[in-house]
C-alpha cells in the first residue's frame, strides 16, 4: 500500500445544518474479558492497544438486528428535530453489514417509519466513512429537493462478520447505529466536506454473502485485516482531511467546537491530535463502550455528545472517517439540536 495520497476535490451545501440525532446501542455487553474466553487475548492486551473495554452485539434471540438499531436511532433522531417521518425527503443509510443485500435498509426504513413513498431511499457503502459521505451525499440531494429534509443514518451488525478465531480483529468491532436529521435552512451555514476513496482490497476485506473467489468456491464470510498496514493509513489520513477541510472551510481548528472523529481506535485519534495540535478535551471518543461500529460510530459519538451536553448548541462540529474500500471523508456542519 502506497502512502502517497491524492488530494483535491471539496464539496460545500449552502445553508444547511443537524436538527436532530439519535442513536442505539444493542442490549448484549461484551467485555474484554468475556472475548478473552474465546480467544487467546487479555483486557490489558485490549485496552492498552486500541482503548476498548466493552462492544455492544445484537441479541437476536431478542429480535435485534442491524435494521432494528437502524429504526431505534432513525425513529429517535427524527423526534429529537421536531420533524415528522412525513417530511422527510431523502433517506440514505451508511452500511456495509445491511441485514439484506436488497431491500436495502433505507427502503426498509421507509416501511418501518412510515416514510412518504416518494422519498429517495438508498444505502451508501462507505465502511467506516460511510456516515461523512452519506452525509454530504444527504446535503446536495436535499439542496434542490422539495422537501429539503434528509434522514442519515449509520448502521452495522459487525459481530455478524467477525472471525471468532481471529483475535487481532474480533476484539475490535462492535454493533450499534447512529442517525442525524439534516435540514435546508435559512442562515445556515455551508457544510463543507472533503473524501477521498484508493481501491485496495488486501488491507481490510469482508467478502459479504454469495461471495465466491476466482474459481468460484465459496469464500468464508469473514472480515480480515492487515491492521499494521491499516494503523498507518489511518494515523496519516485522518489529521490529513482533517486539515484540509479545515482549510477548504477557511476554518482555524480552535474555532471548531467539537472533533467528532471515526472510533477505531483510541491511539489513532491520539496521534491525529497530536498531529493537528487541538485540543484533546474536543476530540474525546467513547470506544471503551463501543468498539469499531464502523458506519456508526460517527453518529453513536456525536449523539452522546448532544444527550450528555457536551455540545453547546448551535456547534461547529468536524466530523471524519477512514476504513475499508480505502476510504475517507471529512465535514465541517453546524449541529444544532
Ligand atoms: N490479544 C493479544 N495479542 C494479540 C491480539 C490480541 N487480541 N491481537 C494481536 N496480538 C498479538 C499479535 O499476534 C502480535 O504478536 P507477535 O508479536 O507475537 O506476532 C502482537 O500482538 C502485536 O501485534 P500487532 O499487530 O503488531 O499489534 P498492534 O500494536 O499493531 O495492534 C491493532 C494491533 C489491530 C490494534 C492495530 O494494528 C490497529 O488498531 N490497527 C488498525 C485497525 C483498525 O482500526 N481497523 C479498522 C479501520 S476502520
Amino acid at each position: 500500500m502506497t502512502d502517497e495520497m491524492q488530494t483535491g476535490q471539496v464539496g460545500r451545501v449552502p445553508g444547511v445544518r443537524i436538527v436532530g440525532t439519535g442513536s442505539a446501542l444493542p442490549s448484549r455487553t461484551v467485555t474484554n474479558d468475556d472475548l478473552a474466553q474465546i480467544v487467546d487475548t487479555s483486557d490489558e492486551w485490549i485496552s492498552t492497544r486500541t482503548g476498548i473495554r466493552s462492544r455492544r452485539y445484537c441479541d437476536r434471540a431478542k429480535g435485534e438486528s442491524q435494521l432494528t438499531l437502524a429504526c431505534e436511532a432513525a425513529r429517535r433522531a427524527l423526534a429529537a428535530s421536531g420533524h415528522t417521518a412525513e417530511e422527510v425527503g431523502v433517506c440514505l443509510v451508511a452500511t456495509f453489514t445491511p441485514s439484506a443485500a436488497t431491500p436495502s435498509t433505507a427502503c426498509l426504513l421507509e416501511r418501518e417509519l412510515g416514510l412518504a413513498e416518494d422519498t429517495l431511499c438508498l444505502d451508501v457503502n462507505a465502511a467506516c466513512a460511510g456516515f461523512v459521505y452519506a452525509l454530504y451525499t444527504a446535503g446536495c440531494l436535499i439542496e434542490r429537493a422539495s422537501r429539503p429534509l434528509a434522514l442519515v443514518v449509520g448502521a452495522e451488525e459487525l459481530s455478524r462478520v467477525v472471525d471468532f478465531s481471529d483475535r487481532s480483529t474480533c476484539v475490535l468491532f462492535g454493533d450499534g447505529a447512529g442517525a442525524a436529521v439534516l435540514e435546508r435552512a435559512a442562515g445556515a451555514p455551508d457544510l463543507v466536506a472533503t473524501w477521498g476513496s484508493r481501491g485496495n482490497d488486501e488491507a481490510l476485506f469482508a467478502p459479504g454473502a454469495g461471495a465466491v473467489d476466482a474459481q468460484g468456491a465459496p469464500l468464508a464470510s469473514h472480515l480480515s485485516m492487515d491492521g499494521r498496514a491499516v494503523f498507518r493509513f489511518a494515523t496519516e489520513v485522518l489529521p490529513r482531511c482533517t486539515a484540509e477541510v479545515l482549510a477548504a472551510a477557511g476554518v482555524e481548528a480552535t474555532d471548531v467546537d467539537r472533533f467528532v472523529f471515526h472510533q477505531a481506535n483510541k491511539r489513532i485519534v491520539d496521534v491525529a491530535v497530536r498531529k493537528l495540535g487541538v485540543d484533546p478535551e474536543r476530540c474525546a471518543g467513547n470506544i471503551d463502550h463501543t468498539g469499531n461500529t464502523s458506519a456508526a460510530s460517527v453518529p453513536i459519538l456525536l449523539d452522546e455528545l448532544v444527550r450528555t451536553g457536551e455540545l453547546s448548541s448551535p456547534a461547529r462540529v468536524v466530523m471524519a472517517g477512514f476504513g475499508a474500500g480505502l476510504t475517507w471523508a471529512s465535514c465541517l456542519v453546524e449541529v444544532a439540536p
